[in-house]
C-alpha cells in the first residue's frame, strides 16, 4: 500500500529558527516554502536524501497545528508516506476499518492530493497519505 516515506511533518512555534536548525546545522536544503490557508499553516519543505521535511507554523491559535502546538508544544507531527494512487489508498484505508481524516483526496504542499487518517485507528501517529509525482 505505501511507498517509501515522503515526509515527516513537525509542527513549529518558531518558523526562523527551525529553518535555521534544519538548514544551518542538519545541512538541508529549503526546496518550498508556502502559505496553505485552507490547512492553517505556512509550510517549508527541506529536502533529506528522496524525502522531505515538512516544517509546520499554525497561522492562528484555532487551526489544527496551532492546537496542537498549544497542547503538546513544538514537535512531531505526522508521518507521510508516498503511495501511487491517494483514490485508491484511502480506499484500502476505509475498507480496513480505519478511521480516516478526509473523505476525499485535498491539495496539500506543492499542489500534492493527499490524504489524513487519524491517530486513533493508526497506531497513535496522524498519518497522511500523498500521492508520488
Ligand atoms: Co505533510
Amino acid at each position: 500500500m505505501f511507498g517509501r516515506i515522503d515526509h515527516i511533518g513537525v509542527a513549529v512555534a518558531d518558523l526562523e529558527s527551525a529553518i535555521e536548525l534544519h538548514t544551518e546545522t542538519y545541512g538541508m536544503p529549503l526546496v518550498h516554502r508556502e502559505t496553505i490557508a485552507e490547512q492553517g499553516v505556512e509550510a517549508v519543505l527541506l529536502d533529506v536524501g528522496e524525502s522531505h521535511v515538512e516544517l509546520l507554523k499554525p497561522l492562528s491559535d484555532d487551526t489544527p497545528v496551532g492546537k496542537f502546538l498549544a497542547a503538546r508544544g513544538p514537535g512531531l507531527h505526522h508521518v507521510a508516506y508516498a503511495v501511487a494512487d491517494v483514490h485508491a489508498a484511502l480506499e484500502r484505508a476505509r475498507e480496513a476499518g480505519l478511521r480516516l481524516i478526509d473523505e476525499t483526496p485535498r491539495t496539500g504542499i506543492r499542489g500534492t492530493q493527499v490524504a489524513f487518517l487519524h491517530p486513533k485507528t493508526a497506531g497513535g501517529v496522524l498519518t497522511e497519505l500523498v500521492e508520488a509525482h
